[in-house]
């Protein structure tokens, strides 16, 4: 009984740690965000296409946002600068 316990939480604490890992290397990868949460209603070659500064990404990001790209608050920080270092005026 005890063990059986035992066994639960640590599997449990097992997989706690797997998602969190799988969240933080999410959000640091802004090229792999754009492909994955902006290419869904558009072509990633879109937002390629443009050229913006950091505070226009920023804007732009927080309007697909409300359109509904799926980012949350560490993502959009990652995927803002990453855009604004590649592709920028
Ligand atoms: C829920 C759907 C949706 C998602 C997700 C989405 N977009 Fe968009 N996006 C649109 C629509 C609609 C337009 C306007 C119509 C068009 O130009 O195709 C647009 C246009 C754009 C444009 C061109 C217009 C401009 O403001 O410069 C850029 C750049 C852009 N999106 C970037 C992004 C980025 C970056 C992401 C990821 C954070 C993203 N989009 C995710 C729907 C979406």
């Amino acid at each position: 009984m005890k063990k059986g316990l035992l066994a639960v939480l640590v599997a449990s604490i097992g997989f706690a740690g797997v998602s969190v890992a799988a969240e933080k290397a999410g959000a640091v990868n802004g090229a792999d965000l754009l492909e994955k949460r902006c290419a869904t209603c558009h072509p990633s070659a879109k937002v390629k296409g443009a050229k913006k500064s950091l505070a226009q990404w920023e804007t732009t990001v927080t309007t697909m946002m409300s359109r509904g790209a799926k980012l949350n608050a560490a993502e959009k920080k990652a995927l803002v600068e990453y855009l604004s270092k590649t592709y920028k005026p």
